[in-house]
């Protein structure tokens, strides 16, 4: 909901639904999208039912994820056809990739705004209540986030923050280069400025975000500036405490990031490093541009830097060409590897990527191999959070937990843990011994807060 509104603004403001789907820039997106239509007049609201607008921020990447639109356009049919003054949007990944084609195929949607065109939401929103539809799917010259509002108070003490903003690597299976863009790094001085004022605001842990974060190069009174020098320019900012960063290319794990992992407290443990395949021949057809052998030692690097780093990855299986051997090189990768969290996916055609064309793997073959996959990572998973009782570790609290007395908040490694607990506040960093494996979450006692 808009903090700015008064109850009685707030009595007469229109209502906006937002759906979202896919990777964590489009929860980073979402909120801005909310942000922009917050300064036109919108509260947001959390069903489609009531709402004077819906968007559904989608997701292009694997079939399924782009089918889901679709399914939810169906949903919101009979609320249009019910109330013809309700203007249905689509952002995001889908929008960008089908553009016009939405419209056709549903004409209850109003909106189609592409990826790099939602600072115009506003402008498309006001056309569509006089009762025009519109399409922008373009990537303009200006830079949207120079043409957003500034961030408003923020609920929660974690906040996302991207930095970067499509990939120029164009994996053989991947929509991201169609669907974001080439690669470009927002200029250092307005990532600070975002985390500053985030940080104002009461943030205390910043996830930098990019498509290819690790390829960040922003430029700063015309010096070119890494990711390494930024994260350790945001750690000097006082008050923000933790800083995370997401997803990276194996061939972008730059010496200088690795070693600010060794000597910057506040980049916390964990990263998220991409393999997908542990077969080199598997690796070349993808495009990854390294070799299992060249990601093996990239982690020992990172482990010599910070010892206690905890790895999580993506997986492929069933990528046109695997065979047994194949797959049989992705498990002993993660054998090796140790991760301590993973997404696995079966391998999903997509339209106008170059493994499009190649010959599948039969579904049962791919179906098994990723149940056995998946297997294997959730019993690793499930040894590194076990591994987890008994340490004393720095935790911050995000929110009251469903029990009364209850807090939870999130490790350095980005496990939930739970605490019985009374006086702490969202944003509270606290020592807490982790008594419990709970599975899906650590249980702990709280020893020390500030
Ligand atoms: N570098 C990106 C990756 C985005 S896609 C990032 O910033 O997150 C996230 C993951 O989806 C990929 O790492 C890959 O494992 C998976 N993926 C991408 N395209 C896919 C496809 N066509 N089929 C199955 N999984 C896919
Ligand atoms: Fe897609 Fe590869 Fe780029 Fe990641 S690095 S977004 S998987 S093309
Ligand atoms: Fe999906 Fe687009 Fe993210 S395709 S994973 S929403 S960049």
């Amino acid at each position: 909901m808009s903090e700015s509104l008064g109850p009685a603004a707030a009595a007469g403001a229109k209502k906006l639904h937002i759906k979202t789907y896919g990777c964590q820039m489009n929860v980073y997106d979402s909120e801005r999208m909310a942000e922009a239509m917050g300064a036109e007049g919108y509260v947001l609201t959390d069903s489609p039912e009531g709402a004077d607008m819906v968007l559904l921020n989608t997701c292009h990447i694997r079939e399924k994820a782009s089918e889901k639109l679709f399914s939810e356009l169906g949903r919101l049919k009979p609320l249009k056809l019910a109330n013809p003054d309700l203007k249905i949007g689509v952002a995001g990944c889908v929008a960008q990739a089908e553009g016009a084609e939405i419209q056709r195929r549903m004409p209850i949607v109003d909106i189609v705004v592409g990826s790099q065109a939602y600072h115009r939401l506003p402008a498309m929103a006001r056309a569509a209540a006089a009762g025009q539809k519109s399409l922008d799917t373009e990537f303009p010259p200006e830079d949207k986030f120079e043409h957003l509002p500034a961030r408003p108070a923020q609920a929660r003490p974690t906040a996302f923050l991207t930095v970067q903003e499509g990939c120029d690597k164009f994996c053989a299976f991947c929509v991201v280069p169609y669907t974001r863009g080439a690669e470009v790094s927002r200029p250092v001085a307005r990532v600070l400025a975002e985390a500053r004022a985030l940080v104002a605001r009461g943030v205390r842990e910043i996830t930098l975000l990019g498509q290819n974060v690790n390829a960040y190069h922003g430029t700063e009174d015309g010096a070119d500036w890494g990711l390494a020098r930024l994260v350790r320019a945001l750690a000097r900012i006082k008050g923000l405490e933790r800083i995370r960063y997401t997803t990276s290319h194996p061939s972008d794990m730059e010496d200088d990031l690795i070693a600010a992992h060794g000597d910057e407290p506040k980049l916390m443990p964990y990263l998220h490093l991409p393999v997908q395949s542990g077969s080199d021949r598997i690796l070349k057809a993808m495009n990854r541009r390294h070799t299992a052998d060249d990601y093996l030692r990239l982690i020992e690097r990172i482990r010599a830097a910070r010892p206690d780093m905890l790895i999580s990855g993506d997986f492929i299986v069933g990528f046109p060409g695997e065979s047994d051997a194949d797959f049989g090189a992705t498990l002993a990768l993660i054998e090796a590897v140790g991760y301590g969290m993973a997404y696995s996916f079966r391998y999903s055609a997509r339209p106008g990527t170059p493994a499009a064309g190649r010959a599948p793997v039969p579904d049962a073959v791919a179906d098994a191999r990723l149940q056995q996959l998946q297997a294997l990572l959730t019993r690793q998973q499930h040894a590194v959070q076990q591994a987890m009782v008994g340490r004393e570790l720095s935790v911050l609290f995000e929110r009251r937990g469903r029990v009364a007395g209850q807090w939870v908040g999130k490790t350095g490694y980005l496990h939930a843990v739970h605490v019985n607990a009374e006086g702490l506040t969202p944003g509270t960093i606290a020592n807490v011994r982790i008594t419990q494996n709970w599975t899906n979450s650590l249980a702990g006692e709280l020893l020390r807060h500030e």
